[in-house]
């Protein structure tokens, strides 16, 4: 786990190659392991591999989502607000999972921003999926979690980055 943990990269690069099958289903599993307040299960998940729709979906935040038209599937990673009052916190949980899952599988994933962002100063960015995707105003959209094989290679973490400093015992800045 913990080598995972210190392998895992954003990658944003992807081959056009894809995924098989069996990953998918995986990485769909995995994204159901992941726990929720309650047992609530607020957390819903949009599975994209049409080229097109990656294509619009990719459009949503310009500068910090056009890799998204490259990936092979792109995870639209929801909450439903009726059932849980935490789905933030449920969502962002499955989301780091599919992430984690994704490089044991050997893929790269990109986990891109949409609650709290816009498209552009009318709409917001998850207004702007809403509407290419069709689901209810009490769904609510954390982020997109884009995949595919790696084009791109990126260094593991050290242990000199990780910010010791950023950790307390018995106390804070002891
Ligand atoms: C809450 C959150 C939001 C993020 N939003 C975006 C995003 O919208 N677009 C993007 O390209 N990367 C996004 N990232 C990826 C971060 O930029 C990336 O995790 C960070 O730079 C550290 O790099 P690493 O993932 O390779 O360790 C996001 C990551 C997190 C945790």
């Amino acid at each position: 786990m913990l080598d995972i943990l210190y392998q895992r990269r954003s990658i944003r690069k992807y081959e056009k190659k894809p995924i098989e099958k069996e990953k998918v289903d995986q990485l769909i599993k995995a994204a159901l392991l992941a726990p929720s307040a309650r047992s609530a299960m607020s957390q819903r998940f949009i599975v994209v591999d049409d080229p097109v729709l990656l294509d619009k979906l990719a459009k949503v935040r310009a500068g910090a989502s056009s890799f998204l038209k490259d990936a092979t599937l792109g995870i639209v990673v929801i909450g439903d607000s009726s059932v849980s009052d935490v789905w933030v916190e449920d969502t962002s949980l499955a989301a780091i999972i599919i992430q984690l899952a994704a490089e044991s599988l050997g893929l790269g994933s990109c986990w891109i921003q949409i609650r709290n962002r816009q498209h552009n100063e009318e709409v917001s960015a998850e207004e702007y999926i809403r509407n290419i995707l069709g689901f209810p105003e009490n769904l609510k959209v954390l982020c997109i979690i884009s995949l595919g094989y790696p084009l791109e290679r990126k260094p593991a973490k050290k242990d000199d980055e990780l910010g010791f400093d950023r950790v307390s015992i018995n106390g804070y800045n002891k």
